[in-house]
This record gives structure tokens, C-alpha cells and sequence, in this order.
């Protein structure tokens, strides 16, 4: 019996491994998944992305590597005809965070994000800025990172509240000013859904497939887990950037999850 479901399976794998870029795209799911491309070196990126044309069509620029390149990092993947998340979770004064928001709205990108703590008038800026243009980007608010635990929650940062009541907060406060969803942990999307809505859309980073290593996230949750939980996009870096066949590894995740 087992070997025959490992026979069925492997038979699966190089099904997907031969259709190369053209993996079957069953479910959708496969376009929900974004590989945050988190390098300095812009040669390495393009690597990333070019082993991963067909398969993945959405990717991360975030602060580690839009520091070292710029907006051409954003533009090389905008021009491999990919979707670009800009991740640098902006927190300053509100007229910073509406200019900010305006710049990052001009280079194409389909969303970005703000930190929740910067406050409502702060989140309100960042979406005001863009609300005139078309494609008008989703802006997101950070709730409380994946690679926090409620001990540091309280014990450092001295937040009274347990971590998934100040995720709900944080959500609460980012509806409340008009963005159109948040960044959590997986483990708290059924609740985020189900006090604020189905199309509030939440944004899933702390993803590990069981075969990978958990590194500095805390609140983690395999990739079929987090579907299951109702996450409309996973954003997952490591597991797949860091593994020695990079196109294999988004195809074992692709597999999870289809
Ligand atoms: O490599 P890994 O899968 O851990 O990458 C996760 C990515 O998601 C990183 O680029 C990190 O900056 C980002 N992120 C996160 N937690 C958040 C928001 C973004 O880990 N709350």
C-alpha cells in the first residue's frame, strides 16, 4: 500500500519536474505563494527569479535587498512579468509614511506594507497616498512579526495583551483606516477572518514546510496548513532561496499545497 502511494507520488513529482516553468496549476494556490527574495546581490536574485519563471509569479523586495539595489530590483522582477510585494514596513510620522507610500505606489507594485503601530492617522496617510492610482496597490498592515513570541511581547517589549488578541487589535486599527488587509502569522488568520471579514486579505510569512528548518521564525505553519487556515498569500523565503535546487524545493511546496 505504502509503496504504491510512494510510486503514485514520486510518478507526481516528475510529472511537475518535467513540465519544467508550465507546472499544472490546479487550485490557484500556486499563484498565491510569494518568494520573498531576500539577498543584497542583484546577480543572485536574477538567478532566483529566472530558476523560478513559470513556477512562481509573485515575489518579495524587501528592505535587505531594495537597500543594497534599489528600485531596479523591483523593476527587473516587474519586467519578468512577476507581481512584486514591497516589504519594507514603513513606520515614521504620517507625512513621511504618505510620501513613502506614493513612491513605492509609482513603482508598480500590486502591495506593500506599513507597521500597525505607527497608528491610524499614520495608516491612513499611506493609503490615502494611493487611493488615485490605477492599479491602486493593497496596502498592508504588520501586525506583530513572526519571528516574535509572546514572551517578547511582554517580558521585552512590555505589551500587556496576549500576542493574538494585539494581532486582532493591530487588524482592528489597520480595517479601521482603510487598508486592505494585514500581515500575520497563519495561526491567526481564522480569527482575523472571522472578526474582520473574509476579503480583509491576510498575508502569511513564518511558512516551513516539515522538511525545512524553522530558523529565527517563531510562529510557524507548513505551507498546506496555512491554506487550510484560509491565508490568502504565503510568503515564504528561506526554504526555497536557500536550498541547493531552488526550483525543487518551490515545486515540493507547489506539490503541498495543490
Ligand atoms: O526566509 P523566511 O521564509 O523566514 O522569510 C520570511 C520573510 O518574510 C522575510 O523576508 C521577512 O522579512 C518577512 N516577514 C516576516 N514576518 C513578518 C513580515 C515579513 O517574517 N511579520
Amino acid at each position: 500500500m505504502t509503496t504504491s502511494v510512494n510510486r503514485e507520488r514520486k510518478r507526481f513529482q516528475v510529472q511537475i519536474l518535467n513540465r519544467g516553468g508550465d507546472a499544472v496549476k490546479k487550485s490557484g494556490r500556486q499563484d498565491r505563494i510569494i518568494v520573498a527574495l531576500d539577498t543584497q546581490d542583484f546577480s543572485e536574485m536574477k538567478r532566483w527569479v529566472k530558476s523560478l519563471k513559470g513556477l512562481i509569479s509573485f515575489f518579495k523586495v524587501g528592505s535587505e535587498l531594495f537597500t543594497a539595489c534599489g528600485k531596479k530590483a523591483v523593476k527587473y522582477v516587474r519586467d519578468q512579468g512577476a507581481e512584486v510585494f514591497l516589504d519594507l514596513k514603513f513606520h515614521d510620522i504620517p507625512a513621511t509614511v504618505e510620501a513613502s507610500a506614493k513612491a513605492a505606489a509609482g513603482l508598480g507594485v500590486k502591495m506593500f506594507n506599513v507597521h500597525a503601530l505607527g497608528g491610524v492617522q499614520m495608516m491612513r496617510a499611506a493609503k490615502q497616498a494611493v487611493k488615485d492610482i490605477s492599479p491602486m496597490p493593497w496596502v498592508l498592515g504588520v501586525t506583530v512579526l513572526t519571528s516574535m513570541g509572546e514572551n517578547e511581547l511582554s517580558d521585552e517589549l512590555k505589551i500587556a495583551m496576549p500576542l493574538e488578541r494585539q494581532v486582532i487589535h493591530l487588524a482592528k486599527l489597520a480595517k479601521q483606516s482603510g487598508l486592505d488587509g494585514v500581515v500575520a502569522s497563519a495561526r491567526e488568520v481564522k480569527h482575523v477572518k472571522k472578526i474582520l471579514g473574509g476579503g480583509f486579505k491576510v498575508v502569511t510569512p513564518g511558512i516551513r514546510p516539515a522538511w525545512s528548518a524553522s530558523q529565527d521564525q517563531k510562529r510557524i505553519v507548513t505551507p498546506r496548513d496555512a491554506f487550510a487556515l484560509g491565508t490568502d498569500y504565503i510568503v515564504i523565503g528561506r526554504p526555497i532561496t536557500g536550498a541547493k535546487d531552488v526550483k525543487g524545493a518551490a515545486l515540493r511546496v507547489i506539490e503541498e499545497i495543490e
